[in-house]
């Protein structure tokens, strides 16, 4: 059974800024006070255009990067006090990632049979030999993978399609709460693709597990998510039921979005500057408009940001 009245994260006001850069030091704040929560067997959704801060987000909720303000909960625990290897590795049990370069996940020097191995030895270890032969097959089986064609490769043999498979495969095994997935479907092929996505829906609704999918793409999130956030310049500007987000937007930025793409069936360039200057005066006007209300919640499944302060 799902429980789905307690959250597994909680994203509570949460800010990164960087610092870089060696002799001039540059402040770069990619998320401002983001507050979301992911529910068992949701797909919430995270849209944007490039830069908007989406990875960044991401791997806070991987504990990869460390917020600077703002904290992320996990069960109501402060990812920050997770801290003792035995802790770590049960928290990189249950939260998952994938990211847009897979590669950067496997180790080269191992066979994918040995990756499925340690996920054994690591965390399951009195399971037996047959036992997890069988189950490293189901599990490649349900993500579109031949086990026998898969499990003799190096990394450097698949492709990026195989390796972000190879990937939510493991998550199963691992039976994870949290799959982050950030642009997951960009080196699928289209054949593949839906397949994909409907595979992760299904295991969200089959396992309880919550996907964080992180894209640009307009119609993938339409087609996957129960819910919706759209963010700009680091900001969550709008997020609510997908249907609510998607047919009635209030902000003037997810507006735009959906001018732009009048059939939800285009696909975004993500080196393109689509922001013209226009909407940047038209938000601006927005938040002057609306001062004083901050994020208003304009149905009970429906939040916009009305205003800066
Ligand atoms: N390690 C970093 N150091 C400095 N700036 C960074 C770093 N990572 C990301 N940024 C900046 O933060 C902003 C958001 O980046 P990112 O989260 O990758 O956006 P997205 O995934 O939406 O394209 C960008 O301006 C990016 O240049
Ligand atoms: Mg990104």
């Amino acid at each position: 059974m799902v429980d789905n009245r307690q959250p597994i994260i909680s994203v509570e006001n949460v800010t990164k800024v960087f610092s870089s850069g060696v002799f001039f030091r540059t402040l770069t704040t990619a998320v401002r006070g983001v507050s979301f929560a992911m529910y068992p067997g949701t797909v919430l959704s995270l849209i944007g255009e490039s830069g908007s801060g989406k990875t960044t987000m991401g791997r806070m909720i991987l504990k990869l990067l460390r917020p600077t303000a703002g904290r992320i909960l996990f069960h109501g625990r402060d990812l920050a006090t997770i801290r003792t290897k035995a802790e770590r590795r049960e928290f990189y049990r249950r939260v998952q990632g994938i990211f847009q370069d897979p590669f950067s996940s496997f180790n080269p020097l191992f066979r994918v049979d040995r990756v499925f191995d340690l996920v054994f030895d690591v965390f399951f270890p009195d399971t037996p030999a047959a036992e997890r032969a069988a189950r490293t097959r189901e599990a490649l089986l349900q993500v579109n993978l031949n086990p026998e064609r898969t499990l003799a490769h190096f990394p450097h043999q698949l492709s990026g399609g195989q390796l972000q498979r190879l990937l939510i495969a493991r998550a199963l095994l691992l039976n994870a709460e949290i799959l982050v997935a950030d642009e997951l479907i960009s080196m699928l092929d289209a054949s593949t693709r839906m397949g994909i996505l409907n595979l992760l829906v299904d295991i969200c609704r089959s396992t309880g597990m919550s996907v964080l999918f992180i894209t640009h793409d307009l119609a993938l999130g339409y087609y996957v998510s129960d819910y919706t956030m759209i963010m700009h310049q680091g900001r969550l500007v709008e997020q609510g039921a997908t249907a609510e987000v998607y047919h009635h937007p209030v902000h003037p930025y997810t507006k735009m979005l959906f001018r732009s793409v009048p059939d939800i069936g285009r696909r975004w360039d993500p080196q393109e500057k689509f922001v013209p200057e226009a909407v940047n005066r038209e938000i601006a006007e927005f938040y002057a408009a609306n001062r004083g209300q901050g994020m208003v919640q304009v149905s009970p499944d429906h939040a916009v940001l009305m205003s800066l302060e």
